[in-house]
């Protein structure tokens, strides 16, 4: 994909969390060769020292968070404004595969921390300073699993599907002030990134690069766009679960997720 513009004249620092693999490592890649200062974040500390000594040590700098916890996201904000950030890339997430009955309580209560509370956190922190500046991108990383209801996922769809509306109900308020901050949602499908393996699962689609889904994106959010959905065929199917009823649209999403393999 063509290097659409560069991004220093006008900003100069990016929060990235979930850096240290997968989609979040190629946004910082992407940006910090258009020269914005990042801050990478992550718990997998080795792996950001690794990024940012491949990215370049002069440009970066590795804050550790665990984002399940509510005072390290806090304490992460406190630390990241001393940057004056000006784009929020709101990465950080999980899935976790199985019937609900069956699936771990505890696992699923850190997904909700990471992926809503710690999303919600951060969005709100941020824009705040963000709306003072008149000035700024969040982009917030949701799924198209955030579009329908998912049986055997259906904790994780539920949380993407919550960054979705809240995105989605704040532009609007944004928007409605005149604010310059822009804010994006990002649904991709299938990414080829860790987060399967993560999951416990082996997916049976095939997914897009997270080079291309980073690249897309950020061409996308730089022009203010609200829903961000990097490929022909989410966007879609985006469009026929709204027109589907929704006892077709579990149907289907049942048998897609059925063919996913436990590993
Ligand atoms: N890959 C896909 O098919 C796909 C599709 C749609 C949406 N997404 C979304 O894209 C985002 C990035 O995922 P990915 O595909 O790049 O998967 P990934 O390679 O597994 O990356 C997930 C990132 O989240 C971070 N993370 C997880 N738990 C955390 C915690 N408690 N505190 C701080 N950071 C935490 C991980 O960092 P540490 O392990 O270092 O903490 C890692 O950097 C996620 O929100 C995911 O839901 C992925």
């Amino acid at each position: 994909m063509k290097k659409a513009f560069s991004y220093s004249r006008e900003l100069h620092c990016a929060v990235i969390t979930g850096a240290s693999s997968g989609i979040g490592a190629e946004f910082a890649r992407l940006l910090g060769s258009r020269g914005v200062y990042l801050i990478l974040s992550g718990r997998n500390e080795k792996a950001l020292n690794d990024l940012r000594a491949e990215i370049g040590r002069d440009i970066c700098t590795v804050i550790p968070a665990d984002l399940s916890d509510t005072k390290s996201c806090i304490d992460f904000f406190a630390k990241c404004r001393r940057y004056d950030p000006d784009i929020l890339i709101n990465n950080a997430g999980f899935g976790l595969y199985g019937e609900f009955t069956e699936t771990s309580l505890s696992k699923e209560l850190e997904m909700i921390d990471v992926n809503i509370k710690a999303v919600h956190i951060l969005f709100k922190l941020f824009l705040k300073d963000f709306t003072r500046k008149n000035r700024g991108y969040i982009l917030n990383v949701a799924s198209s699993a955030g579009f329908l209801p998912g049986p055997l996922m259906s904790t994780y769809y539920s949380t993407k599907s919550y960054v979705i509306r809240q995105t989605q109900a704040v532009y609007e308020e944004l928007r409605r002030k005149g604010s310059r901050v822009k804010v994006s949602v990002l649904c991709p499908g299938p990414v080829n990134t860790e987060f399967n393996a993560r999951a416990g699962i082996e997916g049976f689609m095939k997914g897009i690069s997270p080079e291309y889904c980073a690249a897309y994106t950020l061409d996308k959010m730089r022009k203010g766009r609200l829903m961000i959905v990097p490929s022909i065929k989410m966007q879609a199917a985006s469009v026929a679960v709204k027109l589907a009823p929704i006892g077709l649209v579990c149907c289907v999403s049942y048998a897609l997720q059925s063919g996913k393999k436990r590993i």
